[in-house]
C-alpha cells in the first residue's frame, strides 16, 4: 500500500490529480496538503472527500517544522508536488510571496522528504510539477524541449525555475529520486478565474468587458487539465529518476482567435445572438514583460512512456463552458468577496 502526498491539491490542478488517484489506485493512501489560499478550494474535491483512501492536512508549505512534522507522522512513499503560487499576473505585483511558496517551500518539502526517507530510497519518488514558462519566450517558430536553456522572465517563472533546480540539485547531491515535468496552459473545470478562459466565460456571462491584454497576439498551447492529471500519473510511476518529460497539448492558440471562439461557444450557449458577446472585448493595457510564445515539444513522453493528449480543443473548450455554465453556485462563490477586490485592483488602470 503506497501512501502519496499530494501538495496543492485543492487547486485547479491538484484537484483532478487528487480525484484521478483516489479513484484509481483505491489502495493508496492519498493525503492532500494545502494552505487553502485563495486559489485552493476545498469545493473542488467534493465528490470525493468522503473516500477511506483520502484525507485533508491543511498546510502551509512555508511552515518548516510543520512539513518535518507531517512527513514524520504519515511516511510517506512519494510526493506529488503542486503547491505553488501560480498566477504571474499576482507575481508582477507580490514577487515576494513567490519566492517563499515557489521556492522556500520546495526546498522544505525535500529536506523533510530527505530526512524521512533517510539513505532508503528504494520505492520512494519526489515528483516536482513545474511549467513551460521556465524555458522563457519563443518567437514564431520552434518549441521547448526538455534540453531548452532556463530563460525565465516573469517572477513566477523565476520562482518555477529556482525550484527546479533545487529539486535537481539534491538528486545530484543527495541522490534524492526526483523527477519533474514542465507542461503548457492548462484548461478544464476548477480553474479560478483570475486565469484567461475562466475569466472570460464568467464576464461573457455577466456581459462584463473581456480584457485582452496588448493587441491580443500572444500564443499559448493550451492542453485539457484532465490530459495533464493523466501524464502526472504516467510519470509518477513510469519515469525514469532524475528525468524532466515537457507536457504539451500540441494546441497553439492566438489569445485573440481563443477569446473569439470562446465568444461563439457562449452566444451559443445562451441563446445570444452571435456576435454578441464578441462586442465585449476590450484590448487593455499589456501584461509587464508578457511572454509571446510557448509551445511544447512533448515527443519524449509520447516516446519513451506513450502519452497523448486525448481530447480535441474545440470539444474541450465546449465541455469547459458546459462545466461553468452548469456551477454557477461554485463560480459565485470563488468571484464573491476578495475576488471583487483584486479585480478591481488588476484591472482598474489597464
Ligand atoms: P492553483 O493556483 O489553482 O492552485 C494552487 C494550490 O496550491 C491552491 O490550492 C493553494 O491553496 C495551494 N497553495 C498555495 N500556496 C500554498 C502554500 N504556501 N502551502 C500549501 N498550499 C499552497 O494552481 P494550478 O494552476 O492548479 O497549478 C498547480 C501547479 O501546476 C503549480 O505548481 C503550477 O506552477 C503548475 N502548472 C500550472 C499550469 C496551469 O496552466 N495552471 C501549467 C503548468 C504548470
Ligand atoms: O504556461 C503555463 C502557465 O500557464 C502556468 O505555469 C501558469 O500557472 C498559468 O497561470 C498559465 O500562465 P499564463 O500567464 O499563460 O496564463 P493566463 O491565463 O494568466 O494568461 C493566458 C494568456 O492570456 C496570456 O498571454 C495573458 C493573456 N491574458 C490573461 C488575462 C488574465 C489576457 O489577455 N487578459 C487577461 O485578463
Amino acid at each position: 500500500m503506497a501512501k502519496i502526498l499530494i501538495t496543492g491539491g485543492a487547486g485547479f490542478i491538484g484537484s483532478h490529480v487528487i480525484r484521478l488517484f483516489v479513484r484509481k489506485y483505491p489502495d493508496y493512501r492519498i493525503v492532500n496538503l494545502d494552505a487553502l489560499t485563495y486559489a485552493g478550494n476545498l469545493e473542488n474535491l467534493k465528490d470525493i472527500e468522503d473516500r477511506p483512501n483520502y484525507t485533508f492536512i491543511k498546510g502551509d508549505i512555508t511552515d518548516a517544522g510543520l512539513i518535518r512534522q507531517i512527513f514524520t507522522d504519515h511516511r510517506f512513499d512519494g510526493i506529488i508536488h503542486l503547491a505553488a503560487e501560480s498566477h504571474v499576473d499576482r507575481s508582477i505585483a507580490n514577487p515576494a510571496a513567490f519566492v517563499e511558496t515557489n521556492v522556500m517551500g520546495t526546498v522544505h518539502l525535500l529536506n523533510a522528504a530527505k530526512a524521512s526517507w533517510g539513505d532508503n530510497f528504494a520505492g520512494k519518488r519526489f515528483y516536482h510539477i513545474s511549467t513551460d514558462e521556465v524555458y522563457g519566450s519563443l518567437g514564431e517558430t520552434g518549441f521547448f524541449t526538455e534540453t531548452t536553456a532556463y530563460d525565465p522572465r516573469s517572477p513566477y517563472s523565476a520562482s518555477k525555475a529556482s525550484s527546479d533546480h533545487f529539486v535537481r540539485a539534491w538528486y545530484h547531491t543527495y541522490g534524492l529520486p526526483v523527477v519533474l515535468s514542465n507542461c503548457s496552459n492548462n484548461y478544464g473545470s476548477h480553474q479560478f478565474p483570475e486565469k484567461l478562459i475562466p475569466l472570460v466565460i464568467n464576464n461573457i456571462k455577466n456581459m462584463a468587458e473581456i480584457p485582452v491584454y496588448g493587441k491580443g497576439e500572444n500564443v499559448r498551447d493550451w492542453l485539457w487539465v484532465e490530459d495533464h492529471a493523466h501524464a502526472i500519473d504516467v510519470i509518477y510511476h513510469r519515469g525514469k529518476d532524475g528525468e524532466t518529460y515537457n507536457i504539451g497539448g500540441l494546441n497553439e492558440w492566438k489569445n485573440i482567435d481563443l477569446v473569439h471562439l470562446l465568444c461563439q461557444i457562449m452566444d451559443n450557449k445562451l441563446g445570444r445572438a452571435q456576435g454578441t458577446s464578441a462586442k465585449l472585448i476590450t484590448f487593455v493595457k499589456d501584461r509587464a514583460g508578457h511572454d509571446l510564445r510557448y509551445a511544447i515539444d512533448a515527443s519524449k513522453l509520447s516516446n519513451e512512456l506513450n502519452w497523448n493528449p486525448s481530447i480535441q480543443f474545440e470539444e474541450g473548450l465546449e465541455k469547459t463552458v458546459d462545466w461553468y455554465l452548469a456551477n454557477e453556485e461554485w463560480l459565485t462563490h470563488v468571484t464573491s468577496g476578495a475576488y471583487k477586490n483584486y479585480y478591481d485592483q488588476q484591472y482598474k488602470q489597464r
